[in-house]
């Protein structure tokens, strides 16, 4: 807003200089033929819906109630954007197929709706989406990552047994759990409905015309709200548990004290960009992660704001497709300094800063551990039957996660007990298998690591 008045401000004395000078009425014309595309964002509303649109909403409130039910509750039904806007494809969409209340005629639907769809009228959030972690990145795992595909289907789906990949079982842990989270590819029948249970699936769904992402996982259809995605919820589907407990540190942060305790009163539904420190007095993951504040405006690229890779096994500044690490740490400060002043301020930075080094340092004995045994032969084949290897797991993916995380979202408890405390632990037992392993020049007889691992 303040950059539109300005805009405006000097568009007015241009006029008035011009005025003086030449005939008025011409300058006038110029000055507006100059400047109106500017200031006029172009942006078409047709209220009321097509008869075909109509028919839509009509037998499916009563096929399926509970679906227009919520849409209409949306935003977007007070704009008149209906059933038809979103799943009616054209004939030659490899995802078109026809329900029982439009067989027979030329009108062709789809039950899956990718991030494609809504870019028609949501272009910027779309782009900045699709250069997230939340887009491609995320189903990387599931669909290109030949050792994830190993764990989900010869792991987990019991293929070290004997459980064929023809087997529907086979599949059961990828459709119930990975997928759900960070989404698959989608596959087709003849009928171009989605077979093998691979839809729906979660943030980074790659859909048969090779469009990719789901933007329902934060604004669950079909009310598609904002103040829905605002809260610390809408994250904590995925964002929880042993290995990256976001929710639970918030909760446990003083952020997520003052919105426990206050988060009623807020006011939650301001339009985009305008949600601002006033109307909530602590920070959402939103807030941090995405929404406008101060002169931050609203992104929906979660990696923007981000410094460090927390995620994987050495923590380090992020670069390339996971994104710009130092500008990064600049933003998320700027997030801050809305509510905190420098000495605070520098002095979380440096906490987490220091955190991670700490864990590099644990990380990197780790490594120079496994290396010696390793050129000793001193590794077993399968990792999920050797001591060290299933520790090394744990000691990055569970407790190194929970320590980062939790010093980067001010977890005390995440950040020690849950964290540094037991990486110590971790690492003695790594110490010790590798010194008894040194010594006796051979591999111990049986994994010393509980299934369970160091919870
Ligand atoms: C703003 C876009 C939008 C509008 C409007 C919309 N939908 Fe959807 N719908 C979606 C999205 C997104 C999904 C999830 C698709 C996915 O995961 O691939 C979905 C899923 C569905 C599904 C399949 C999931 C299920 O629960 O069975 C049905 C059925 C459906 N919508 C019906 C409707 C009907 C009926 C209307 C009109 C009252 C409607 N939709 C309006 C976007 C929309
Ligand atoms: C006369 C009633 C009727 C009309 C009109 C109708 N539908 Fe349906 N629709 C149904 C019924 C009943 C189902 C349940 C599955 C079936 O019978 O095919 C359904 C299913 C669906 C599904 C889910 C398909 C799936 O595979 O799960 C979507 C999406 C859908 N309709 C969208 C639409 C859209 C968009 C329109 C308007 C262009 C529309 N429907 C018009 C009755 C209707
Ligand atoms: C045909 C155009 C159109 C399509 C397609 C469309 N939208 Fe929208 N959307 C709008 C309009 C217009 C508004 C503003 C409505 C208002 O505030 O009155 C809006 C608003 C929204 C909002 C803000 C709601 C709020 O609570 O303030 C969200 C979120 C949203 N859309 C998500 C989506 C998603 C997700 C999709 C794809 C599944 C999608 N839209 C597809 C036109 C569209
Ligand atoms: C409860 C939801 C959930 C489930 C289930 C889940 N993940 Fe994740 N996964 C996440 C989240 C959230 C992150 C990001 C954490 C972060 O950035 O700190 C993540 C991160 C990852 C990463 C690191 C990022 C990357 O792409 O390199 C990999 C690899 C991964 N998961 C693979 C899997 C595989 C494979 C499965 C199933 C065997 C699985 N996940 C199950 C939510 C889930
Ligand atoms: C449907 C599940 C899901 C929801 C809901 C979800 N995320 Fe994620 N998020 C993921 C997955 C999966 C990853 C890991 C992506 C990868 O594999 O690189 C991830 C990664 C991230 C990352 C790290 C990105 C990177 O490249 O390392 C951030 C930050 C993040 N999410 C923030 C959020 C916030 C904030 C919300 C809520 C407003 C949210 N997420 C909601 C599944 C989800
Ligand atoms: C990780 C969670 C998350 C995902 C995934 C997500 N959104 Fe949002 N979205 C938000 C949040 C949070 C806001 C509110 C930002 C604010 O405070 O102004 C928002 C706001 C919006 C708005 C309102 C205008 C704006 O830009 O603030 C639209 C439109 C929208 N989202 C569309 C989409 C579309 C389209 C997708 C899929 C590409 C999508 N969203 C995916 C969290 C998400
Ligand atoms: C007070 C602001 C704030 C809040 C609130 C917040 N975060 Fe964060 N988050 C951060 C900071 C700071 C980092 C570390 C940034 C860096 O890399 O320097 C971070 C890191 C992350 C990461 C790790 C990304 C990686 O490297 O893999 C994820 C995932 C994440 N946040 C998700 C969430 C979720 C989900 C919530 C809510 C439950 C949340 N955050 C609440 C500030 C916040
Ligand atoms: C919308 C305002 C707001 C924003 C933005 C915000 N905070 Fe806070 N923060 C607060 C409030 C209010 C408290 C509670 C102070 C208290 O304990 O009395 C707090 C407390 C904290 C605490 C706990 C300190 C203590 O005394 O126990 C830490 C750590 C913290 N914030 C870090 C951050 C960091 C880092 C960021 C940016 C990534 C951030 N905050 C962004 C409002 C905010």
């Amino acid at each position: 807003m303040k950059g539109l008045f300005g805009k405006l401000g000097i568009v007015c004395m241009t006029a008035c200089c011009l005025a003086l000078i030449a005939d008025a009425a011409v300058a006038q014309e110029q000055a507006q033929k100059q400047t109106t595309p500017k200031l006029h964002k172009e942006l078409v509303i047709k209220r009321g819906v097509s008869p075909e649109a109509a028919r839509c909403i009509e037998c499916h409130s009563k096929k399926t109630p509970g679906i227009v039910d919520s849409w209409k509750l949306g935003k977007m039904a007070h704009a008149a954007v209906s059933c038809y806007d979103c799943h009616v494809v054209e004939k030659s969409s490899p995802m078109a197929s026809q329900c029982s209340g439009i067989r027979g005629s030329n009108i062709y639907i789809s039950p899956m709706v990718s991030s494609k769809v809504c870019s028609r009228c949501h272009p910027q959030e779309v782009e900045q989406f699709l250069k997230s972690g939340h887009a491609k990145l995320a189903s990387a795992p599931v669909v290109d990552n030949k050792k994830m595909i190993n764990l989900i289907y010869h792991l987990e789906g019991a293929g070290f047994i004997g459980n064929q990949k023809t087997n529907p079982s086979n599949w059961a842990s990828r459709q119930a759990g990975c997928q759900m989270c960070h989404g698959g590819q989608v596959e087709l029948g003849p009928d171009h409905k989605p077979i093998k249970n691979t839809w729906p699936g979660g943030v980074g769904t790659r859909y048969p015309d090779g469009s990719i992402g789901t933007c329902t996982v934060c604004h669950t259809r079909h009310q598609f709200s904002v103040t829905e995605a605002r809260k610390p919820e809408a994250c904590a589907s995925c964002h929880l548990g042993p290995d990256h407990p976001d929710i639970e540190i918030y909760m446990e942060s003083k952020h997520g004290q003052i919105f426990a305790t206050h988060g009623e009163d807020w006011e939650w539904d301001s339009s985009p960009d305008a949600w601002q420190p006033g109307d909530y007095t602590a920070p959402t993951c939103a807030t941090c992660h995405m929404s406008g504040i101060g002169d931050l405006t609203t992104t929906h690229n979660i990696n923007e704001r981000l410094k460090w890779d927390l995620v994987h096994k050495k923590s380090v500044i992020r670069s390339g497709e996971r994104g710009d690490g130092e500008k990064g740490a600049k933003l998320m400060r700027q997030v801050c300094a809305n509510c905190h002043g420098p000495t605070q301020i520098n002095k979380e930075i440096n906490t987490l800063d220091d955190a991670v080094a700490l864990y590099n340092i644990y990380w990197d004995g780790a490594v120079k551990m496994k290396k010696e045994l390793a050129a000793k032969g001193l590794l077993g084949k399968d990792p999920w039957k050797d001591g060290f290897q299933e520790l090394m797991y744990y000691l990055w993916h569970h407790t190194g996660r929970r320590a980062r995380q939790g010093a980067a979202m001010n977890g005390p408890d995440y950040a020690h007990w849950h964290g540094f405390f037991q990486i110590f632990q971790v690492y003695k037992d790594l110490q010790q298998i590798y010194d008894w392993r040194m010594k006796n020049n051979k591999i111990e007889d049986l994994s010393t690591v509980m299934s369970s691992g160091p919870l």
